[in-house]
């Protein structure tokens, strides 16, 4: 009555771990400024082209599509609509290697550096590696002018 059966597999998989090298093309100057400068003039001749880090004045309420979006590179925001009447706005540096996300469409603000995709409602992750949402801005409403701080 000895049985002997040793069935012992070991099978070894050699799997080479591959590196990857992803270049990374933005800078990440996240230093979150606090105050925005409440110049909000209804009729001011701004166009967007404010520089102040995280922030801008004088984008138009028109420069914003309903159902979607506008990013603004230089200040590093990206402003949405969901619904008409409704303004968000987040940080445009991807949350995932700190690209600046490229475009907004389908209801999405979309990372083109490895296809990280974002709700233009509430910037939560909606594919993608991301690891969390864009951060939220400050959105400010005066007149047909926003005020992002
Ligand atoms: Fe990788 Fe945006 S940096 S998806």
């Amino acid at each position: 009555m000895s049985e002997h059966e040793a069935t012992r597999r070991n099978v070894l998989y050699g799997a080479a771990a591959a590196g990857l090298a992803v270049p990374i093309l933005a800078a990440c100057g996240s230093s979150s400024g606090g105050d925005a400068t409440g110049s909000t003039d209804p009729g001011a001749t701004g166009d967007g082209s404010s520089s102040a880090p995280g922030g801008a004045s004088g984008i138009k309420t028109s420069d914003i599509p309903v159902g979607g979006g506008t990013i603004y590179p230089n200040e590093k925001i990206v402003v949405t609509q969901p619904t008409k009447g409704e303004f968000k706005a987040f940080s445009a540096v991807c949350t995932h290697q700190g690209c600046l996300v490229a475009e907004v469409k389908d209801k999405t603000i979309d990372c083109n550096c490895h296809f990280s995709k974002y709700s233009i409602e509430d910037g939560s992750v909606e594919d993608g590696p991301a690891p969390k949402p864009l951060p939220e801005k400050t959105v400010t409403v005066t007149g047909d002018t926003l005020t992002v701080s």
